[in-house]
């Protein structure tokens, strides 16, 4: 249970029967109070609000903004996207692309609606994306999405297609592969380990999820590692640590 009381500026909290009480003002007060927004945002579908550039984009304002701080130092040549949906995010990557002066989107989705492909590849943004049809995992795609990427590129891969374990391990055996030194591959969407019995929720999410696809995926490969990026910038009072639908999401290749 948490109980909120800005009037004495406190963060209560009952864990088990244990009672904490926090200054509204600290570091563990945020993440306690972040942590039930981003749940309340779960069950009221507070992400399925938001439009870049006119197409939907069904993401976490703070993941896009996190992103961008990387995709500004990194200045990929090449971002690979698994789940387009509407393309919002593809929209999202190929602005920065171009603000940049560098780089192309590639996007994977087993089923792109008409509708959606029509808008996509009229949009103004399109001469930066290219789609794939057909699912992330099978080897046409993955051989299709290989063959766009050259030696010298600056790969980032960010995986939000299907977010069961298995798939999102089978696309980090895929297209980890790709991704270059010192970029990511991000597993995005772990916040369903922290969802499991909400709405829309199922049982196993407490362990089938990205989160635990990157734990497992981190554990055999050890060229890559689990790293949430540096803030680029933080006057803050404490805070260092992300409000993110994407926890452990982060994989860093290191050599
Ligand atoms: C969460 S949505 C993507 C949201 C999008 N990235 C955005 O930010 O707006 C997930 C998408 O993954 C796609 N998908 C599901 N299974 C897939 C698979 N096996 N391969 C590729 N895409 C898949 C779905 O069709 C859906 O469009």
């Amino acid at each position: 249970m948490i109980i909120i009381d800005p009037e004495k500026g406190v963060v209560r909290t009952v864990t088990n029967g244990k009672e904490e009480s926090f200054s509204i003002s600290s570091s563990e007060a945020f993440s306690i109070v972040s942590k039930a927004w981003l749940r309340c945002g779960w069950d009221t579908k507070y992400v399925y609000g938001f439009t870049w550039l006119g197409r939907p984009i069904i993401q976490l304002p703070d993941d896009m903004l996190r992103i961008q701080e990387v995709i500004y130092s990194l200045k990929p040549s090449v971002i690979i996207e698994t789940g387009i949906a509407h393309g919002g995010s593809l929209v999202y990557y190929a602005s920065l692309c171009k603000l940049i002066g560098r780089g192309k989107v590639i996007g994977v989705d087993v089923e792109i609606r008409p509708h959606n492909r029509t808008a996509i590849e009229t949009h103004e943004l399109f001469p930066y994306i290219t789609l794939i049809e057909g699912s992330s995992v099978e080897l046409a795609v993955v051989n299709r999405v290989k063959e766009m990427v050259g030696s010298q590129d600056t790969v980032l891969v960010v995986l939000d297609s299907n977010h069961t374990k298995d798939h999102v391990l089978r696309e980090l055996e895929c297209y980890a592969p790709l991704v270059t030194k010192n970029s990511y591959a991000v597993a995005s969407d772990g916040i369903m380990k922290d969802l499991a019995g909400a709405p829309r929720s199922n049982s196993d999410w407490q362990t089938n999820n990205p989160y635990c696809a990157a734990q497992e995926f981190a554990a055999k490969h050890k060229d890559f590692v689990i790293e949430q990026p540096t803030w680029r910038f933080n006057e803050s009072n404490g805070l260092s640590e992300n409000v993110t639908y994407w926890p452990g999401a982060w994989l860093k290749k290191i050599t």
